[in-house]
């Protein structure tokens, strides 16, 4: 997590606005709700002074008649009924709408968001972890949420109601109003100090949810390895330690507002002491009507009093809010002006290909100044097999991952059928390309929902076809389930040799005219072995292929074998050149052979 702190950050009106921008498909309710905020903030003194207006005009002064004064006073009761009712729909209306305004931008800005990460470069993925962004997608855009329902209007309504209250006070009766304020100054003070603190807290809380986040994804995942070297103890020390973190950190938070809301309370009423003093000490000894008008003024104060501390005890909250909510837009907006996204600028159209593919002089490095790959050139012609053999780490999977720019190559030239692959659009090019990948992902749901990737027009007879053209149509079966099976996440309930199996079927249905094939490293029982055998032919023969191979069976069925080592072309040529060559790929062969179980059988 970048845990930059919310203090100065640049631009904050600048991100706010960005913010607001947003807003812009929902303008007309925006607007009725910032109309709203005036309405209520006007509406807010009404009843206390209408109150002060019946003490002292209808009781106090000269009323008239009993009964015109009870009827006045039904017609203020009603009055006072009505505004309320009024009030309290407006309040309602009001609190819907900045909500729901929140709740729209954070769908679309969500969305937003997962399809930025959707085109994003592979390499994206290999330097953030998988944890900040799911935090951005998620969390973050929460927060976002929280500056409209919590954030500026109500902010803006909440100072509109104080400035309408005070005003009121004023009219009324400003050396009141004087004597009331005389506890404010403390009041900003303990704002103030509560509002940092809050701050502080919060970000140490935000901090420790991600990282407790990170190692909870993290160890989930490397559960296994965990599990087999006995550290389930000294890991769960670690996450004791970070979970102590977040509860000392909320602990914080919450002893903040416990001690400001209380003390709010205690500031509340010691303008109200101040206040009640002050009139009885200036009433003292007045004719009864004047007295009157002044408990009318005095009941009417409280009343204002209250309405005015409602929004001034959470206010300071809203600001904190509003703070976070900038922070977590700021890096929301970091995923979305990420500009390392796959370009798909190529506009040139691919059908029908022969799958030939050239690579020219191709360098390539993942990490700047670690070149990977160095100057590898080869063609395979249309129909034909490369086999593609080396060390582990000498770049073979890297060579496959270029052709279908899962990754831009840094120089020289990559052709497919005689163009350049950046001039392909990128979706017809990865279609015309089959790829089975060494470390096979699988997502939870069914065997067919694997296969096809829940693509509607491909029918359960297609694939049961192109599994009994690679023999796989009886191991499916032979699964609880068949072509239901339930595949759980990362596809776990299956072995690698199997998962890669299931990914055939899926390079076989697509129909690609090149066909690449990472096979995988591990070793498998015999059976899988047979069936991974059959429908490697199966899959690559009269078909233009790459194959990443490391079973003899398979290099020796190639028409020519490329030997890797450290990134570069060390050999080229068949099988029986290389051997005769008596270089790089005999050496290979020799030990690979030694280990054949049973010859003549690879
Ligand atoms: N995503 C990545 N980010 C950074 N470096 C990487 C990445 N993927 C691979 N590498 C590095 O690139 C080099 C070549 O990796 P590559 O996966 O192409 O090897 P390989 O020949 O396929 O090996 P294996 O036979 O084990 O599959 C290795 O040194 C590896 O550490
Ligand atoms: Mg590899």
């Amino acid at each position: 997590m970048s845990g930059q702190s919310g203090a100065a950050l640049p631009g904050r009106t600048g991100l706010l606005r960005r913010v607001f921008t947003y807003t812009r498909p929902y303008r007309a309710r925006f607007w009725l709700s910032v109309t709203l905020a005036f309405v209520l903030a006007a509406a807010a003194p009404v009843r206390p002074l209408l109150i002060d207006h019946t003490l002292e005009d209808v009781l106090g002064g000269g009323g008239g008649a009993a009964e015109a004064v009870i009827t006045l006073l039904w017609r203020i009761t009603a009055l006072q009924l009505l505004i309320l009712a009024v009030e309290t729909g407006l309040r309602f209306l009001f609190a819907y709408l900045t909500s729901w305004m929140g709740q729209s931008v954070v769908r679309d800005l969500r969305e937003q968001v997962y399809r930025r990460v959707l085109s994003f470069n592979l390499r994206q993925f290999d330097t953030t972890p998988i944890g900040t962004l799911t935090t951005r997608t998620v969390n973050d855009i929460e927060a976002v949420n929280d500056i409209f329902s919590e954030g500026l209007v109500p902010i803006l309504a909440d100072m509109l109601s104080i400035a309408a209250i005070l005003a009121a006070m004023a009219w009324t009766d400003w050396r009141l109003t004087l004597v009331c304020l005389v506890p404010f100054p403390l009041l900003l003070a303990g704002t103030w100090l509560f509002k940092e603190s809050v701050n502080r807290s919060f970000h140490r809380v935000r901090n420790a949810v991600a990282a407790l986040n990170a190692f909870v994804q993290e160890h989930l995942t490397g559960m296994a390895v965990i599990q087999a070297f006995g550290r389930e103890d000294r890991e769960a020390d670690r996450f004791d330690a970070i979970n102590r973190d977040h509860r000392d950190a909320n602990i914080r938070a919450i002893l903040a507002y416990s001690v400001f809301f209380p003390f709010v309370e205690i500031v509340l009423a010691c303008s109200m002491g101040l206040l009640v003093w002050y009139a009885a000490r200036a009433s003292y000894g007045l004719p009864a009507a004047a007295a009157a008008g002044v408990t009318g003024d005095i009941v009417s104060f409280i009343l204002l009093l209250n309405l005015l501390f409602r929004p001034l005890r959470v206010i300071a909250d809203k600001f904190n809010v509003l703070q976070m909510g900038v922070v977590a837009a700021e890096r929301v907006f970091r995923v979305l002006d990420n500009p390392d996204t796959a370009r798909d600028t190529g506009r040139q159209a691919c059908r029908d290909a022969r799958g030939e593919v050239h690579f020219e002089n191709v360098g390539f490095a993942y990490v700047e100044g670690h070149p990977v790959l160095r100057d590898v050139s080869f063609h395979v012609a249309p129909g034909e097999t490369l086999a593609v053999v080396g060390d582990t780490g000498s770049g073979k999977s890297t060579i496959v991952g270029l052709i279908t720019r899962m990754y831009e190559r840094d120089s020289g030239c990559i052709r497919f059928d005689g163009r350049d692959v950046r001039e392909y659009r990128l979706d017809e090019l990865r279609r015309q390309v089959g790829v089975v990948l060494q470390d096979v992902f699988l997502f939870s749901g069914s065997l067919l929902d694997n296969i096809t990737l829940r693509d509607p027009s491909i029918r359960r007879e297609q694939v049961e076809e192109a599994a009994r053209h690679i023999g796989m149509h009886e191991f499916i079966l032979r699964l609880p389930g068949g072509y239901d099976f339930a595949v759980g996440e990362r596809g776990a309930t299956l072995s690698l040799g199997q998962r890669q199996l299931v990914s055939f079927i899926r390079a076989v249905l697509y129909r690609p005219a090149l066909l690449i094939l990472d096979e995988a490293t591990s070793s498998v029982d015999p059976e899988s072995e047979a069936l991974i055998r059959q429908a490697t032919e199966a899959l690559i023969s009269g078909r233009t292929s790459i194959v990443v191979a490391h079973r003899l069976s398979t290099i020796r069925r190639a028409h020519r074998i490329l030997v890797m080592e450290k990134g570069e072309v060390v050999e080229t040529g068949t099988h029986a050149e290389l051997l005769a060559r008596a270089g790089r790929y005999a050496r290979l062969h020799a030990l690979q052979s030694a280990d054949a179980p049973a010859p003549g059988e690879r």
